[in-house]
Order: C-alpha cells, then sequence, then structure tokens
C-alpha cells in the first residue's frame, strides 16, 4: 500500500539528522518544510520534499497508489504518549466531587480511594472488560493524533491482578495499530492489608511479581511511585535493583508530592524516563544533566490536582530535554487528549509552540525507547503521521485548544482515522 500526501502547507517537524531527542536551546529551532509531499511506502515514510522539486513531479506523474491532497493543511508525525494508565476497571468521579470540596490527593488515598479503589474494581474485572474498554480508549486517543502509548499496570496490587493488567496489555499491543509499550507498575500504592509493614509488600513486589512478568515477558519497563506517602528512596532503590537483574529499565513516578529523592534514585538506576516533577529544584536539575533520562511533565495530573506546575521552562533553559505526557488515568488525569496537553505545555508551562511540539512527538518517542523508529519526519521511519484541518501554521495547534484539529491519521502506512 502506498499513500502520496501531496500540497501540504506545511510538514512539520522534519529530521534528517537522526536525532534521538532534542534538549535546551536547540528545542526552539525547528524543521518544517512548506508546500511539501510525503510519500509513505509498506507503513514506512519513503520519502519527503517540495512539491515542485522534480523529484515531487515525477513521483505525483506516475502515482497510482492513494493520493490525498492536503491542500491548506500540516502534516505532522503522531504524537508519542509517554506515560498512561488506561487500563482500568471503572472511571473515579466520586472522588472528583471530594476533591472539588477540597480534599487533597494524599486525603483521599489515606481513606482508601484513589489508587486502591481502582486496585479493589480490578480484582472484579474481566480481561475481555478491561481489554474492551482500553481498546474504546485507544481508538479515542488515536482519533486525536497519538501514535505511540506506553501503558501501566498499577491497578492489580496482587500478583494475579497485575498479571491480568499486564496481559490485557500485551492482548492490546498485538491487536491495535498504535505502538505500544508495557510498563510493570506493582509498587504504585501499599494495599491496606500492608498498611504498616510496607517492606512486605516491597519484598511481594521483589520476590514474586517481578519473577513472573519477567519470565512471562510482560513488560518492558518497571516503575515505582516514589513519593510522600507512597513508596520511599529505600523501596525504590531495591525495587528497581531487583528489575534491572532482569532486564527491566526504570521509568518511575517522582516528585509529584514532595521532593522525594525520586529523580535521584531514578537517575542512579539510568531511568529511561522520571515524570511528574513538580517538585524539582536545583539539585534535581544538576542530578538530570548529563544523565540519559528524560524529564517528563504530566500537565493533566497537575491542572486536575490543583497541584503546582513542574518547572519546565527551568529545566530547558538549563540544558535538559523534557517530554510532555498525558498520564491519562481515572483518578489524576481522566483525558489522553495529546492536543491539550501541547497547549498546557505552551499555556501553562511557557514552551513555544516549537518546544512544545518536540517534547509531545520526539521526546516522547525518547521516553519509549522509541526515537530511532517514531517522533519525527524522517525517511525510514515509520509512518504515523497525521493531517491537521486547514489552519494558518504550526502555532495554531497549541493556540486554538479545546476541539479536535486533526481529520485524518495514518499508522503503519495505514489511514486508521477520518474525520466525519
Ligand atoms: O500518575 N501518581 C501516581 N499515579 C497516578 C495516579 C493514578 C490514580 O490516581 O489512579 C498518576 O497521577
Ligand atoms: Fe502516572
Amino acid at each position: 500500500m502506498e499513500i502520496l500526501i501531496v500540497n501540504i502547507k506545511e510538514l512539520v517537524l522534519v529530521d534528517t539528522a537522526g536525532r534521538t531527542l532534542v534538549s535546551g536551546a536547540d528545542m526552539a529551532e525547528m524543521e518544517t518544510l512548506p508546500h511539501a509531499f510525503l510519500y509513505i511506502k509498506d507503513g514506512l515514510i519513503a520519502d519527503f520534499g517540495e512539491m515542485h522539486s522534480e523529484k515531487g513531479k515525477q513521483l505525483i506523474e506516475g502515482f497510482t497508489g492513494e493520493l490525498i491532497d492536503a491542500t491548506d493543511r500540516l502534516v505532522y508525525p503522531t504524537f508519542c504518549d509517554s506515560h498512561t494508565h488506561l487500563v482500568y476497571p471503572a472511571s473515579r468521579e466520586i472522588e472528583y466531587i471530594d476533591k472539588i470540596k477540597g480534599l487533597s490527593y494524599e486525603q483521599i488515598a489515606e481513606r482508601g480511594g484513589g489508587i486502591l479503589n481502582s486496585a479493589k474494581l480490578m480484582q472484579l474485572a474481566s480481561e475481555q472488560e478491561l481489554y474492551e474498554s482500553a481498546m474504546q480508549r485507544l481508538n479515542e486517543i488515536i482519533s486525536m493524533g497519538t501514535g505511540a502509548v506506553e501503558i501501566k499496570s498499577g491497578y492489580g496490587l496482587t500478583l494475579e491482578s497485575e498479571l491480568k493488567m499486564l496481559r490485557v496489555i500485551r492482548k492490546l499491543k498485538e491487536s491495535s495499530p498504535l505502538t505500544i509499550k508495557a510498563t510493570f507498575l506493582g509498587a504504585h500504592s501499599i494495599p491496606l492489608e500492608y498498611r504498616g509493614k510496607q517492606e512486605e509488600y516491597v519484598d511481594l513486589v521483589i520476590n514474586e511479581m517481578i519473577p513472573m512478568v519477567a519470565s512471562e515477558e510482560l513488560a518492558d519497563y518497571i516503575d515505582v511511585f516514589c513519593d510522600k506517602g507512597f513508596f520511599t528512596v529505600e523501596d525504590t532503590d531495591r525495587i528497581l535493583n531487583a528489575g534491572m537483574k532482569y532486564g527491566l529499565r526504570p521509568k518511575i513516578h517522582a516528585n509529584e508530592l514532595d521532593f522525594s529523592g525520586g529523580i535521584q534514585v531514578g537517575v542512579k538506576y539510568n531511568a529511561l524516563s522520571v515524570d511528574h516533577l513538580e517538585y524539582t529544584g536545583d539539585k534535581e536539575i544538576e542530578a538530570l544533566k548529563g544523565s540519559e533520562t528524560m524529564p517528563v511533565i504530566l500537565p493533566g495530573a497537575a491542572f486536575f490536582l490543583n497541584m503546582p506546575y513542574a518547572p519546565a521552562r527551568k529545566m530547558i533553559d538549563a540544558g535538559l530535554p523534557v517530554a510532555f505526557a498525558s498520564d491519562f488515568n481515572p483518578g489524576s488525569s481522566p483525558s489522553g487528549n495529546m492536543q491539550l496537553i501541547l497547549s498546557m505545555a505552551s499555556i501553562l508551562y511557557r514552551l513555544t509552540p516549537e518546544e512544545g511540539i518536540y517534547s509531545t512527538t520526539l521526546n516522547g518517542a525518547y521516553a519509549m525507547d522509541l526515537s530511532e523508529e517514531l517522533g519525527s519526519i524522517s525517511i525510514g521511519k515509520k509512518a504515523n503521521v497525521f493531517i491537521t484541518q486547514p489552519m494558518p501554521g504550526i502555532a495554531y495547534m497549541p493556540y486554538y485548544y479545546g476541539i479536535n484539529k486533526v481529520e485524518k491519521v495514518i499508522l503503519n502506512g495505514k489511514i486508521e482515522y477520518i474525520k466525519k
């Protein structure tokens, strides 16, 4: 199957240098190609260039595949959403009302709500139900321009339930056109029966869960919620050390509720990413400098929980890369809309449109170890792109927030969504 997109007003995030991430001041510079074509073959980006170039003219002349006219429209690489919990048994709008009334995330967790609420319902949910509801969410995010997504376990909190969640993620990987990575998050919360004996739960994660997850090859990465009221640096150290022995690279929840030491322990274990980062100061920024760890910011959760915003601007100004992800989950960020995340990156965190686009595409791909194959318009990468509605230029994407501005989504070289 071949697709030729012609008359593209602007082809966004062209990368011919083969960069796997973009940091600091480089994030402000982005190559785009005006009046372009994009040629897709065998699921990959086969070529692109200017419409009126010799190459362009020749391609169009003899073309017999699917021709798409993108007059007035922009073409972007699809979003790479590197942090979600989108396999879950039920929504949690009851807590949302508690939150409006003023209860904090920690108070809700202390009352046995929050993650534990999802864990209780997870015990009862069948794999088929979980699969079907998650598949619906995947189709929803495809329609908004996402092409790759990471999904965590962590609403199981028992061996059986964690394995159930990860098996559902495996089935989603096999059947969805999205590129999916799976993360084992057994240490997401301390189950009520382990209160006061947290170490025993950590032992369970280390001695029973990790070996089973690894033997069934159910996870690409390992995660720990290293924060105040959840897992300590010592717990995290032990879990990451155990995961490392099975080749599970960390992507961890860190510094959402306090200066937890999560960033430092993540860097110590060469985490692929450390995520949330509301509490990030100079020491944390220093720890990230020179590391291979991507700082990932989750504006959906900060917005929904009324938390302070992570200092993304300061990180970029200090020369770091950043990625932005949705954190799609029923408790703290019930949305997987990466267009909204891009707008928040600009409006709330002061990223320019170029910085925001890198953060939600190439740098997001890096945070899933996918940036060799996704995240930019580069020859040989997977043909995961979207075509926008007519728009004046790239800044319109974060500027005009709140509606779906994506008209067509192509994944693996196949059209997967057309706006009605
Ligand atoms: O990333 N912070 C920890 N975990 C999730 C919340 C999950 C939930 O509340 O269900 C998060 O925000
Ligand atoms: Fe999360």
